[in-house]
């Protein structure tokens, strides 16, 4: 599925994006506070905050304290609003494209965080040692929807007891199937919430035990 990629083409997950790095600096104000980031063509969405991205910020239930992972986090947008939002949690933000990395690491500075720090990586490999207090994501569905399941399902793994993963999906694209396979990873999930054609989805780690 997806488009093929062209010389004219290139997908924002290349590792490393091969068309120029045209820069500009976008402007937000989420969670009731005002954000700068630097984008760059070659990354998602470099003109302004995806919708989806969007939702997933707005509604993200974030612990006070403890380790929160951003997967495949783009420019940082989702990482750098939860590291503003807690200041004594410690934010983890991790993608494969090199530019995205590049970003979020100017985004940290430009945004005065004290609190988050950027691996380049492929999934869960930069952080494989790591256990989270809450994973976030806007995954890369364009990529496929292998690897989304794939987030889903090594997930728990990386989470301690009572942690979550809260992603973002289209709920015409794979939306009703990546609920099922939430469910079938964490035995529970929930809509956390829904709006322009996005929904965000969350489940939380139980001891198998007591959920049965
Ligand atoms: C839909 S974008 C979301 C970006 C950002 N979180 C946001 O909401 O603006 C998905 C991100 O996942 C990254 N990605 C794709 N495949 C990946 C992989 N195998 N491992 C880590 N990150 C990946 C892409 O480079 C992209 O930045």
């Amino acid at each position: 599925m997806g488009a093929k990629p062209t010389k004219d083409f290139e997908h924002y997950f290349a590792a490393k994006p091969k068309v120029k790095p045209e820069c500009m600096l976008i402007r937000a104000f989420l969670r009731g506070k005002s954000f700068k980031f630097l984008t760059a063509s070659g990354v998602f969405s470099k003109k302004r905050i995806d919708l989806g991205t969007k939702l997933l910020i707005e509604s993200m239930v974030l612990p006070d304290e403890g380790l929160i992972l951003d997967i495949g986090c783009g420019y940082g947008a989702v990482g750098i609003v939860a590291a503003s939002l807690k200041p004594k949690v410690k934010v983890i933000m991790t993608d494969i494209n090199e530019r995205a990395i590049w970003l979020t690491k100017r985004n940290i500075r430009l945004n005065r965080i004290l609190n988050a720090e950027v691996r380049r990586g492929n999934l869960y490999n930069p952080v494989s040692k790591l256990t989270f207090n809450c994973i976030l994501s806007n995954p890369p569905v364009s990529a496929g929807l292998s690897v989304v399941k794939e987030i889903v399902a090594n997930a728990p793994q990386h989470m301690a007891e009572d942690a979550t993963l809260q992603m973002v999906v289209k709920s015409k694209v794979g939306g009703e199937r990546l609920k099922q396979v939430f469910t079938e990873a964490f035995g529970n999930v929930e809509i956390l919430a829904r709006g322009s054609g996005y929904r965000v989805l969350m489940s939380k780690k139980h001891d198998k035990a007591e959920s049965q």
